[in-house]
């Protein structure tokens, strides 16, 4: 077990790696802890690990990410007869550490937090960085805080029951870490394949605390999304507006949209490496191109929230390992969506 403290703005969080989940007993109290989770985490072989601490079931899926399940929470804390100094861990993928820190921002004014992410993509993405919240409608992310789980304990055995397509999605968030911020990373990456990490623990935790530590550093650099911090929208910008059009998963979506940003970074920063990001994408079972219709992308692109009036923050690679915010016009990323419609980069 490798234990690390990161300090934000004003809060710290400590990062236990390659830990067990029985250490969480040692961590915070059994008595005025409640673990919040999802059926799949709290079924099959992990159900044991549960036993004998206050729990609450969520059901699982994005749709379920919303201000009802927020209520029931509370409700079910209320039952619990929770106060100021209960806790809450979040124990799940990126839907529950979201629910999780959210319901600990508001619940008493906000209590403390923690999470034992069980996802690749929460433990390398959703669960860094304090960003929590809810959707509404259509609206992903639309309501919410930014405030710091107080740990995250990794414990690589709960991965075992996640879904081959649940570790492909999280890989998809760890080219993209190697791509803007991390070419030895970038090589690791092409030298394995996604079985080598399956099988092999060691390499997994070197692999999760790099990008763990990574998202942490950028975020503790840029707490509130002033400057570096949106070099992790890699690939969102376009992806997010694909996702939403054409169902696709996460990963699978900012897959594609890194393989956009890296066509548009070869015009605008002479960007020479595409094949290598289009070869390392499949490398990992994800897919590189989506048939798309330049009008239909560009109608969500202009509700991004993070576009300001007519610029979108485009973010763009120089080379493997250095990316860059480029502001473009709304209407020239019209002229290049259209113009790259159909080019498929297979
Ligand atoms: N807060 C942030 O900064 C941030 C960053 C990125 C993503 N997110 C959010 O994270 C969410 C996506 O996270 P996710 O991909 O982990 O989604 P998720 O929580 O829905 O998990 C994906 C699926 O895997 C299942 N699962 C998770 N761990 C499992 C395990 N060990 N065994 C069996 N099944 C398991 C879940 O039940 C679910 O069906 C989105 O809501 C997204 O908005 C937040
Ligand atoms: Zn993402």
């Amino acid at each position: 077990m490798k234990k690390q403290s990161i300090q934000f703005n004003t809060s710290s969080t400590t990062f236990y790696f390659d830990a067990s989940f029985d250490l969480l007993e040692k961590i915070v109290s059994k008595d005025n802890t409640v673990i919040i989770t999802d059926e799949n985490v709290y079924c099959g072989s992990n159900h044991k690990k549960f036993k004998s601490w206050k729990t609450i079931v969520l059901k699982a899926g994005e749709e379920h990410k919303i201000q009802q399940t927020v209520d029931l929470v509370i409700d079910q804390l209320i039952d619990f007869g929770c106060d100021r100094k209960s806790f809450l861990v979040g124990v799940g993928g990126g839907v529950v550490t979201d629910i999780t820190g959210y319901v600990a921002g508001v619940f008493m004014r906000g209590i403390q937090f923690g999470f034992v992410p069980t996802s690749i993509l929460a433990m390398v993405d959703a669960g860094i960085g304090g960003k929590n919240g809810i959707d509404v409608g259509v609206y992903k992310n639309i309501v919410g805080l930014i405030r710091q789980p107080s740990f995250l304990l990794y414990d690589y055995a709960l991965l075992k029951s996640l879904p081959k397509t649940e570790w492909v999605n999280g890989f998809a968030e760890i080219i993209k870490h190697a791509a803007i911020k991390d070419a030895a990373m970038f090589k690791l990456l092409e030298a394995h394949t996604l079985n080598d990490f399956k099988q092999d623990a060691a390499l997994l935790n070197k692999l999760i605390q790099r990008n763990a530590l990574l998202k942490a550093k950028v975020v503790v650099e840029d707490e509130f999304e002033t400057g570096d911090r949106k070099l992790l929208n890699f690939g969102h910008t376009f992806g997010h507006a694909i996702e939403n059009t054409y169902q696709l998963p996460h990963g699978h979506a900012v897959a594609v949209g890194m393989v956009m940003a890296c066509m548009i970074s070869t015009s605008y920063k002479n960007f020479k490496d595409t094949n290598r990001v289009v070869g390392l994408i499949k490398k990992y079972g994800l897919p590189v191109h989506q048939s798309y219709k330049a009008a239909e992308v560009l109608e969500v692109m202009k509700a991004d929230k993070k576009k300001i009036k007519d610029i979108i923050s485009y973010v763009l690679l120089q080379k493997i390992g250095k990316a860059v915010v480029q502001p473009i016009e709304i209407s020239e990323v019209e002229n290049i969506l259209t113009q790259l419609e159909n080019k498929n980069p297979l």
